[in-house]
C-alpha cells in the first residue's frame, strides 16, 4: 500500500473539518459541471463524497485508492453513481470512455500527476473534457506561503508549492476556461479539453 493510500485511510475520520474549507469552492465547480451538457463522467479520486449531492446530471462512475474515504463516499451515494476502488494512475477503463473526467482537489495530491494527466486523457473521448478544482501557486505573496509550507506539505501528503504546466501530459489538452476563485485567485476551476 503506499504511502498515500495509507495516509487517507487514517485521516479519512479527520477530512470533514478540511472539507468545511472546501465546500464553497466545491459548489462553484460543481454548478460548472452540471451545466455541461449530459455525459458519462468520470471522477477521480471522490474522496468521502460529500459532494455528491452536487451533481444534478450526468452518468456518473467515481473511483478512490483508499478503502476508508471510498466507505463514506457509498454512504453518500444515493446508488446511481457507480464506485471502485482503483487508482487513477493506473485506470482500467477502455480507452475513449468518458465525455469528462473530473479532478476535485486531487492533482496537487496525486503521487504522479504526470501518470494521472496521461491517464485521463486516454479515456477520455476526443473531444472530452478534463475538469480540474485545485489550488495553483500564484505570482503573488502567496507564492511565499506556498513555498514555506512546503517544507512540512509532505507530512500531508500534498504539494503546497503546485504549478499545472509542470506537469507535461496537461499540453495534450486545450484550455478552454479558466475559472479564479476567492480568496485571491488561489483557487481555479480549470476546463480543457483534448485536442
Ligand atoms: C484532498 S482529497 C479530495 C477529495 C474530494 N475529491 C474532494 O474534493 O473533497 C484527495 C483524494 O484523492 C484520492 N487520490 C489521490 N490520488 C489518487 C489516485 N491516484 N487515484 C485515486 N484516488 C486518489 C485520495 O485518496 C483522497 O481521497
Amino acid at each position: 500500500m503506499s504511502a498515500l493510500t495509507s495516509f487517507y485511510n487514517r485521516f479519512a475520520f479527520f477530512y470533514p473539518l478540511v472539507d468545511i474549507f472546501l465546500k464553497p469552492q466545491k459548489k462553484k465547480f460543481f454548478n460548472e459541471i452540471n451545466q455541461l451538457p449530459h455525459g458519462k463522467l468520470l471522477e477521480i479520486g471522490v474522496g468521502n463524497g460529500s459532494h455528491f449531492h452536487l451533481y444534478q446530471r450526468h452518468q456518473i462512475t467515481g473511483i478512490e485508492i483508499s478503502s476508508a474515504m471510498l466507505n463514506t463516499a457509498k454512504k453518500h451515494s444515493d446508488g446511481t453513481i457507480a464506485l471502485f476502488e482503483m487508482n487513477g494512475e493506473e485506470l482500467t477503463f477502455e480507452p475513449e470512455t468518458f465525455d469528462y473526467v473530473v479532478l476535485s482537489h486531487v492533482v496537487a495530491v496525486a503521487q504522479h500527476p504526470e501518470k494521472l494527466i496521461t491517464q485521463c486523457h486516454k479515456v477520455l473521448k476526443p473531444g472530452g473534457k478534463l475538469l480540474i478544482l485545485n489550488h495553483f501557486t500564484p505570482n503573488n505573496w502567496l507564492k511565499y506561503v506556498d513555498r514555506a509550507f512546503n517544507l512540512f506539505a509532505g507530512l500531508f501528503q500534498l504539494k503546497s508549492l503546485f504549478y499545472i504546466h509542470h506537469i507535461k501530459a496537461i499540453e495534450r489538452f486545450k484550455p478552454e476556461k479558466e475559472i479564479d476563485l476567492k480568496p485571491f485567485a488561489y483557487f481555479k476551476i480549470l476546463m480543457l479539453v483534448k485536442s
